[in-house]
């Protein structure tokens, strides 16, 4: 089978419900950590990533996404009008191939296994990529790149990881690793959001995974885990042994913006590192600490 990792799911179809009021009438993938949505940094990073297929498994309220990843006949045409061409090339930049993007809507919030289920006809028989807006990670080379890169040598599946502390593991997939060379651990098995007795280690998975298609005969099952949910987490602990399970300990930065003070840290922080409003970014901090 060809290792080209050609298509990638972006689970949209969450309610956002811990940034109310602001994702009230607005998907919270919309939300812009600086100037860009979440999704859009997700989607570049795939893009980055040599992805060319961009799946997107969305729900109701989410229309905003769609529009985001098309064309602005109005606001272009302007911008050509008012000869603001690298504003215009900038907005035209990202977009994905006309064909290569595509919507289905989960229909019923039944957990992460079941949102990347639903693409399954979309991606059929080739490994992929899944990525999680919410985890927004600063690094020179995109996160799900450098899984990319890896990946051809241990094949399987293999999911982003990083150590947590261990009063956090209830927010997490937490892996029982097995050999560890510091970068490639083997995944001898992985527990869902386990209390910080149970965890078997503090060693989390990040929302990046690249998989094997066969996950979804395993997804097919439709069986319920932690929280009631049809958990991706127990689909791939169920193939361990049948296909090689590697996470890898990516270089860079990964910001939880799922949650409040997460996302506040990413805004300083890409702020922060921007060539363009850096150093005012900075002072403007200053004075508050
Ligand atoms: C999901 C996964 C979990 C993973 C996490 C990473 O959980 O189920 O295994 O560690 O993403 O962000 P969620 O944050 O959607 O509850």
């Amino acid at each position: 089978m060809s290792v080209r990792i050609r298509k990638a799911i972006f689970p949209v179809g969450g309610l956002g419900t811990r940034f109310l009021p602001a994702t009230k009438a607005m998907p919270k993938e919309m939300l812009p950590v600086v100037d860009k949505p979440l999704i859009q940094y997700a989607v570049e990073e795939a893009q980055a990533a040599g992805i060319e297929e961009f799946i997107f498994v969305t729900g109701r309220g989410k229309t905003a996404i769609e529009d985001h990843f098309d064309h602005s006949f109005e606001l272009e045409k302007t911008l050509e009008e008012r000869g603001k061409t690298a504003e215009l090339e900038e907005l035209r930049r990202w977009l994905p191939k006309p064909g290569r993007v595509a919507y289905t809507r989960q229909m019923a919030p039944m957990g992460l296994g079941h949102a990347v289920w639903c693409a399954r006809d979309l991606v059929g028989d080739e490994p992929f990529a899944v990525l999680l807006a919410d985890d927004l990670i600063l690094a020179d080379r995109s996160c799900l790149a450098q899984m990319v890169d890896a990946y051809p040598e241990v094949r399987g599946n293999m999911i982003a990881v990083m150590d947590v502390p261990r009063e956090h593991t209830k927010r997490y997939g937490i892996v029982d690793p097995g050999r560890d060379d510091g970068k490639l651990v083997q995944v001898k098995g992985l527990v869902e959001k386990p209390t910080p007795d149970k965890a078997p280690s503090t060693c989390a998975v990040i929302g990046r995974y690249v998989l094997e298609p066969s996950v979804f005969r395993h997804l097919d099952k439709g069986t319920r885990g932690a929280g009631g949910e049809i958990q991706l987490t127990d689909a791939l602990a169920a193939m361990i042994g049948a296909a090689p399970f590697h996470g890898l300990r990516f270089t860079g930065t990964r910001f939880d913006c799922g949650d409040k003070v997460g996302f506040f840290e990413a805004n300083l922080a890409f702020a922060l590192a921007r060539p363009d409003i850096g150093a005012a970014a900075r002072a403007a901090m200053q004075s508050y600490v």
